[in-house]
């Protein structure tokens, strides 16, 4: 059985100067941790000096998103080629930001996801419904769709370096997260869909992280779950003693 996964997305705070401190108090936290993978992904802007903090220590570094092309002519994007440049092993696709506030698509997500595992980069790759899709009995057609085109023309070999993300988008940052039974019923429905529809080996399995509103007092809850691979963590990943917390109950379900 492959360890719980805790990701820590950053998304757009943090200068260099705490985002390093950050990283070097989780380095020093983690140093003996046994039993989780923790990876956190800071902005672009700090990821090379946070870097040179990890490097050597188990945590992991991810980027949050990156362009498809490796290089070229697109003004204000960042190739997954300079993410590995700058020591990620990691990156998010797709997360709903990307989707509600920048229009990414599913097909944009299989660009994205065919070119990270070329790269060999990890990818997270975030599916969820909204609020409408889900009071309207949408939830599960809505994560089918996403998978579908975001999955398609995967090797075996690719399928098994796949981590989702199920990020119900009416659980970010709201402070009102899914029940550990609405996030395994998801997840199961995952499971399922990938094994017998797009053909994942039910043997190696996908990891499949919950996020929105985890924080250390509902994170044991949900991380008890055995459907529960890990967390994907916001706003609690930016305070170390919240995340730390986090992690600890992805150690001791
Ligand atoms: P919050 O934990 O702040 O709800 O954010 C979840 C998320 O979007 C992680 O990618």
């Amino acid at each position: 059985m492959t360890n719980p996964l805790v990701i820590g997305n950053w998304k757009m705070n943090l200068l260099t100067a705490p985002a390093c401190e950050l990283a070097q108090s989780l380095v020093d936290r983690l140093s003996d941790a046994r039993g989780v993978e923790v990876v956190i992904a800071p902005p672009f802007t700090s990821l090379y000096s946070v870097s040179q903090i990890v490097k050597g220590s188990p945590l992991g570094l991810a980027g949050q998103n990156f362009h498809y092309k490796s290089a070229g002519a697109y003004t204000g994007e960042v190739a997954l080629e300079m993410l590995k440049d700058v020591g990620c092993n990691f990156s998010l696709i797709g997360h709903s930001e990307r989707r509600s506030l920048f229009g990414e698509t599913d097909e944009g997500v299989n660009k994205k996801i065919h070119h990270a595992m070329g790269l060999g980069i990890l990818p997270i790759v975030c599916v969820g419904e909204t609020l409408e899709q889900r009071n309207a009995g949408e939830t599960l057609t809505t994560i089918e769709s996403q998978l579908s085109i975001g999955l398609t023309g995967l090797s075996p070999e690719e399928k098994t370096r796949l981590v989702i993300a199920y990020e119900p988008v009416w659980a970010i940052g709201t402070g009102v997260n899914a029940t550990p039974e609405q996030v395994v019923d998801v997840h199961k429905f995952i499971r399922k869909y990938l094994i017998e529809s797009l053909g994942f080996s039910e043997e190696i399995g996908v990891r499949i992280l919950y996020g929105g509103s985890v924080n250390p007092e509902n994170s044991k809850q949900l991380l008890k779950e055995k459907e529960i691979d890990g967390a994907l963590v916001g706003g609690a990943s930016l305070n170390l003693e919240s995340f730390c917390a986090i992690i600890n109950s992805a150690i001791e379900p």
